[in-house]
């Protein structure tokens, strides 16, 4: 097989020479960059702790969607639009966010938590290798992030101390208990009723929405964006974020009915808004994020498909 390294792949020429952007070949190529980038980041699974490096790989490499850090290559890209900064300046700060996402996944699907035996049609990384080290490979994909995204060495010169400090900080509010961990505990039930609309959505702009926002402002922090394009592209991710879960509430619900199941218990859209309003409000999201993108061009396209691929998929 031959690889290209993220420094020689640069910016597609089909996307240059007036051939319409197709969302699969766009995802398609962005997934490998990210794909090579955390094979570079991640501690070989033959170096010890051999075990400990296996269950990361088997939870990172399982088929994932890769959409936070294909999104901070694609807010990077929007800004960027001269098109003269390297992946490198972005690459361990996506990276980054998709050890997060990750971790929090292999410990949501803990039996102390929503104890599921699969995820992407694999067994959970507990049910292979034991909820002890599907513990510690969560915390050791948590603090490799951290350390990552705070590497300096890692953007090979692409970006600046001080822009990465700033996302770097982002990273960590956007994943502890001001965001995903706060919204997870909201999940749960521990933090009081989930029974109304603002309720709800105030759930998901944490459980979901931070690292959302994260990817867009960090690709737009890297790419040098002004405070105003950083603040618009995160606003975008945030909505993007809640758009995906809207939608992903609306398939569950979908499902439920075809398999001839109860409507879930756990409070969604659906069940707060009903169907039609529910699928409203997606819509409403989509256009939200759309005149966010106003002020950037073309350069945004790769955002603007990432946003129907969000709210147009059917599983
Ligand atoms: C699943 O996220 C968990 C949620 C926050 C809804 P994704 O649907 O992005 O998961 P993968 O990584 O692509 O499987
Ligand atoms: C996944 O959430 C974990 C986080 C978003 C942190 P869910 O429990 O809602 O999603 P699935 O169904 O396990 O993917
Ligand atoms: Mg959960
Ligand atoms: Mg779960």
């Amino acid at each position: 097989m031959t690889t290209t390294s993220p420094s020689e792949h640069q910016h597609q020429p089909e996307e240059e020479d007036g051939v319409p952007l197709r969302l699969d070949a766009y995802l398609r190529d962005r997934r490998l960059l990210i794909d090579q980038a955390l094979q570079r980041f991640l501690p070989a699974p033959d170096r010890w702790p051999t075990k400990l490096h296996e269950a990361m790989h088997w939870a990172l490499f399982g088929g994932g969607k890769r959409l936070r850090p294909v999104l901070a290559l694609a807010a990077f890209e929007a800004v960027d639009h001269h098109r003269d900064r390297p992946y490198e300046a972005v690459l361990p700060a996506a990276c980054a966010v998709e050890m997060i996402h990750t971790y929090s996944l292999i410990h949501d699907d803990l039996p102390a938590m929503d104890d599921d035996d699969e995820r992407r049609g694999r067994p959970t990384t507990h049910v292979r290798y034991g909820e002890d080290l599907a513990i510690l490979a969560g915390d050791a994909l948590l603090t490799e992030a951290l350390r990552l995204v705070l590497d300096r060495d890692a953007y090979r010169g692409g970006a600046d101390a001080t822009r990465i400090i700033e996302v770097g900080r982002t990273l960590a509010e956007a994943a502890g208990w001001r965001g995903m961990v706060g919204g997870q505990s909201t999940d749960l039930g521990h933090e009081g009723a989930v029974d109304s609309e603002e309720a709800l959505t105030f759930l998901h702009r944490r459980k979901t929405g931070e690292l959302f926002r994260y990817a867009a402002m960090a690709g737009a922090t890297l790419a040098d964006g002004s405070p105003e394009e950083v603040e618009a592209l995160a606003e975008y991710g945030e909505t993007l974020g809640l758009a995906f879960q809207v939608v992903d509430d609306l398939l569950d619900d979908e499902q439920d009915r075809r398999d001839g199941k109860p409507q879930a218990q756990e409070p969604s859209f659906p069940a707060l808004l009903g169907l039609e309003e529910s699928r409203r409000r997606a819509e409403q999201l989509h256009q939200r994020a759309l005149s966010l993108l106003s002020p950037f061009g073309t350069s945004a396209d790769p955002l603007r498909l990432l946003m129907t691929f969000a709210v147009e998929r059917d599983h």
